[in-house]
């Protein structure tokens, strides 16, 4: 990490400043900024992502670009206010490889996930969700385990250091989705947001 104070980290705007900071790993040399969580320090319910896309990697915020939109309608179709709901990502900086002039996302490696992971610990930590939602196989692995397989275990209620967790796809999945089975896929997604929300609501939301 750039400091190693991530675990005595007192409140969010702290947290961002530290990120911004951060050279834990080399992804800050090529991208514009660090892209730390957004949403109500008292949020009951957080969001875990992969990592930052080309978009908000550009504007500093998380799920603002194509796959934000498709995390929007699932939100909405689920019940759940976008702004009720503290969003964050496991890898803070975006992890791209740059192809004449089109960044092209990749996947964050191990190093750089354990290299980031005392920024996620921190959010956990100063936000202390009643629900975490993990979207997509980065998120669901980083907290369940390598050997999670989330077509195997989505939409199911677990535990993760006392809080319930429910791993489901990652919103830029339906992207990838040819049109003849899309609606199905984000249907399938809204099905393990709805989880979410029940959950919430039996914990007295
Ligand atoms: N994909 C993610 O996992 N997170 C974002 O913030 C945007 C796209």
């Amino acid at each position: 990490m750039g400091t190693a104070t991530a675990a005595d980290l007192t409140d969010l705007d702290e947290l961002r400043r530290a990120v911004s900071r951060c050279t834990a790993c080399d992804l800050y040399r090529d991208a514009e900024q660090a892209v730390v969580g957004t949403g109500p320090p008292s949020a009951r319910l957080m969001l875990i992502g992969e990592q930052p896309g080309d978009r908000e990697d550009r504007e500093g915020a998380p799920f603002v670009g194509p796959a934000g939109r498709v995390l929007d309608r699932a939100l909405a179709a689920a019940g759940i206010r976008r702004e009720d709901v503290y969003l964050t990502n496991v890898v803070k900086h975006f992890a791209h490889e740059q192809r004449g002039k089109r960044r092209i996302h990749r996947k964050p490696n191990a190093a750089e996930i354990r290299a980031c992971r005392p920024w996620l610990d921190a959010e956990l930590r100063l936000v202390r969700p009643d629900v975490i939602g993990l979207l997509g196989a980065t998120a669901a692995q980083a907290l369940l385990g390598r050997s999670f397989r989330i077509t195997e275990q989505r939409g199911e209620v677990l535990e993760w250091e006392g809080h319930e967790a429910v791993a489901t796809l990652h919103p830029s999945a339906v992207l990838r989705t040819p049109k003849e089975r899309r609606d199905e896929v984000f249907d399938g997604l809204v099905a393990d947001l709805r989880v979410l929300a029940h959950r919430l609501a039996g914990a007295g939301g």
